[in-house]
């Protein structure tokens, strides 16, 4: 699977993380989470006042601090394998999955300068191959990917898998407040003007709402049988 690339764009928490890494486990290639730097400018707009509760954003202040302060590097994390996400030298892999960040995450995503940013990094980790889920990985980051997966679930569902994986890791959640930001980031997401969530045209669909994990990897080993005559074991 060398130098090919595959593209996972979606709605909020419909596994395309959990995907894109079983993939990356399965074939060997490099994961990347172009959401993981859209949270970490988050969290660097945050720390430094350039967004206030209202989601009002310093445009002029955050689009110096993409020039000149805002380093990111990756750290490979013992545990799992993957590479965390550094921000100024600081792991933040963990901070950014944190309601705050998810709450001003999508309204930081709008301005042009960070989607430029992030573009620029994802070439830079990506070009050579790669796994890469997001929101325009197939049709703005990579159009000419190799494979463009598309993958949607119930709203309801969604919330329930984002608020058990926050009680996972000890975050106290309500299930109102997680399904809110689900559906206002989708809101956001899909009408912002640069780049919005679409489906690519030549995407293939994937409703996971009662699919297992497993029978995902099932479902793609049938396309790239297909597509690529590999034979995923
Ligand atoms: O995992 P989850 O669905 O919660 O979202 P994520 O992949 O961590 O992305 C967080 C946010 O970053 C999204 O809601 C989008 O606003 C933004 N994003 C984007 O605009 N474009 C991407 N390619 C990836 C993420």
């Amino acid at each position: 699977m060398s130098g090919i690339i595959i593209a996972i764009d979606g709605y909020s928490s419909t596994g395309k993380s959990t995907f894109a890494k079983a993939i990356s486990a399965k074939l060997g290639m490099v994961y990347l989470d172009s959401g993981a730097l859209y949270r970490a400018v988050t969290l660097y707009s945050l720390e430094k006042g350039l967004i206030d509760k209202d989601n009002n954003i310093d445009l002029e202040g955050l689009q110096k601090a993409l020039e000149s302060d805002i380093v990111i590097s990756y750290e490979q994390n013992d545990e799992t394998g993957l590479f965390d996400i550094c921000l100024n030298g600081v792991n933040v892999e963990k901070r950014i999955r944190m309601l705050d960040v998810s709450s001003s995450v999508s309204p930081i995503a709008t301005v042009p300068a960070v989607r430029n940013f992030v573009d620029g990094q994802l070439h830079l980790y990506g070009s050579e191959g790669c796994v890469m889920d997001g929101r325009d990985i197939g049709t703005a980051v990579f159009p000419n990917a190799d494979l463009k997966l598309f993958m949607t679930a119930d709203a309801e569902i969604r919330a329930q898998r984002r608020l058990d994986e926050m009680k996972a890791k000890g975050e106290e959640a309500d299930f109102e407040d997680v399904l809110k930001n689900v559906l206002e980031r989708d809101y956001i997401d899909s009408h912002r003007e640069m780049n919005p969530l679409r489906r690519a045209d030549d995407a293939i669909d994937l409703d996971n709402s009662h699919m297992t994990i497993e029978e995902q990897m099932v479902w793609l080993s049938g396309i790239l049988k297909e597509r690529f005559g590999i034979e995923m074991q």
